[in-house]
């Protein structure tokens, strides 16, 4: 413990900035203290509460990674069955809230549906204690709830009947149920299961950070979460999943690379799937999900899309590798999703399933010895001057 300590407070004053400096993104500023999760963004290496993210994805399941973010360790096998039972419980939403969300408009995207769902299921919520234990009792409700929200919205915008959460499955087989009203095989189920853990939790990331200013005034967890799926739409952000998608029909064919980085570079615009605030190397997580497409591709119609990915990696290593700029998790996600059947505009809210179990963990675990966030900003406008009235202006 004491030796865990002492390597904190030597990263607190490696990466802190001094009071006053100013770190255009907050680069580099050290906003919290976590024990849940730990990126070495130089080594390339993820862990959740000290456990490698490739040792959770070969053995874990997403429901014990929310019960490892939200108590801080593995469960006991009664303790896993306990909160499994929870999530199959919480699944359905009130009738209300399905049919609020049948009065959508359906070319909404599904982010700002599962956005304002959120928001309208905090008005069901009667219970006016704010124990940690009534909270991580919200915590728990919304991540089973979360899969429900976007499988009915979704089914809804289709002129489908929604599917009720079946009663057995694990949390990423009765997503895809509820998504296409059957079970999914084995292996499909699995990967969905892998890309959830996957994307439980990513320490201070900018949806993670929005939650916790939100949290840090004592506003509600719904409220709280809400900033983080607003947050999680951008492209910079998970919003990039869908983005990389469109970006490989746009580029279509291996030989179109080269051309296509070119004048993408030279018009300054981002490669989507690439870079990150932390990693300066190749993202963990991006590395798993890429044999996962590997796999899926081969022998499909869909190969294109991983060879245009491969080409593109090798692309964008020669370009940018020098600036520390490599494949993120974002990049063969979409097609890992797409070889599945899910439509591109749900692959952000996947992420977002996945994530709420970050985010809560963290709001429970900043509430803890919470402190308002108020940063301060660089006053660069005009000095003080007389007011002019309307008509003199
Ligand atoms: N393509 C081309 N150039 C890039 C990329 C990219 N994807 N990412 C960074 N760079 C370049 C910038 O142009 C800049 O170059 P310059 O110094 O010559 O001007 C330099 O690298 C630093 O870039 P910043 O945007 O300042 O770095 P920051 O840490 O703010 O950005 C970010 C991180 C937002 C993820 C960025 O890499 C990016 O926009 N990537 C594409 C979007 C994406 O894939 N997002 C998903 C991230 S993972 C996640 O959130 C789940």
């Amino acid at each position: 413990m004491a030796e865990a300590n002492s390597r904190a407070e030597a990263l607190i004053q490696s990466v802190t900035k001094k009071p006053g400096d100013y770190s255009p993104g907050l680069e580099g500023v050290v906003a919290a203290r976590s024990r849940l999760c730990q990126i070495d963004g130089a080594a390339g290496k993820l862990y959740y509460v000290g456990y490698a993210i490739e040792d959770l994805v070969q053995n874990s399941s997403f429901e014990e990674i929310c019960f490892l973010l939200w108590y801080a360790r593995l469960p006991r096998i009664d303790e896993l069955e306990n909160l499994q039972k929870q999530f199959r419980e919480y699944r359905a939403l009130p009738a209300e809230a399905t049919t609020f969300i049948e009065l959508l408009p359906h070319t909404s995207h599904p982010m700002d549906a599962l956005r304002t769902v959120v928001s309208l299921l905090s008005t069901f919520d009667t219970n006016p204690e704010k124990s940690p234990e009534a909270n991580l009792h919200r915590a728990i409700r919304l991540t089973a709830q979360f899969p429900t929200i976007v499988a009915t919205f979704h089914r809804l915008r289709q002129n489908q009947k929604p599917i009720l959460p079946h009663p057995k499955l694990s949390h990423a087989a009765n997503f895809l149920y509820m998504l296409f009203g059957k079970e999914p095989e084995e292996m499909v189920g699995k990967v969905m299961d892998a890309s959830l853990i996957l994307h439980a939790d990513h320490e201070m990331n900018a949806s993670t950070f929005g939650s916790l200013v939100t949290a840090s005034t004592l506003s509600d967890i719904y409220s709280a979460v809400s900033s983080g799926v607003g947050a999680l739409k951008g492209p910079l952000h998970g919003g990039a999943n869908e983005a990389v998608l469109k970006m490989l029909q746009e580029i279509e064919d291996p030989k179109n690379v080269d051309t296509w980085v070119e004048q993408a570079l030279a018009k300054k615009q981002k490669i989507m799937g690439f870079g990150h605030r932390v990693y300066k190397n190749y993202d963990p997580r991006a590395r798993i999900f890429k044999e996962y497409a590997r796999r899926l591709s081969e022998k499909t119609k869909f190969s294109r899309f991983f060879q245009v990915n491969d080409k593109l990696e090798q692309v964008m290593q020669a370009r940018k590798g020098q600036q520390g700029i490599f494949p993120n998790i974002d990049l063969y996600s979409g097609i890992v999703y797409h070889q599945l059947g899910i439509p591109t505009d749900l692959f952000t809210p996947i992420f977002a399933i996945a994530r709420v179990a970050g985010w809560t963990a963290h709001i429970l675990e900043y509430w803890q010895d919470n402190r308002l966030f108020r940063p301060n900003a660089i006053y660069d406008g005009p000095g003080p001057r007389p007011y002019v009235a309307a008509a003199r202006r």
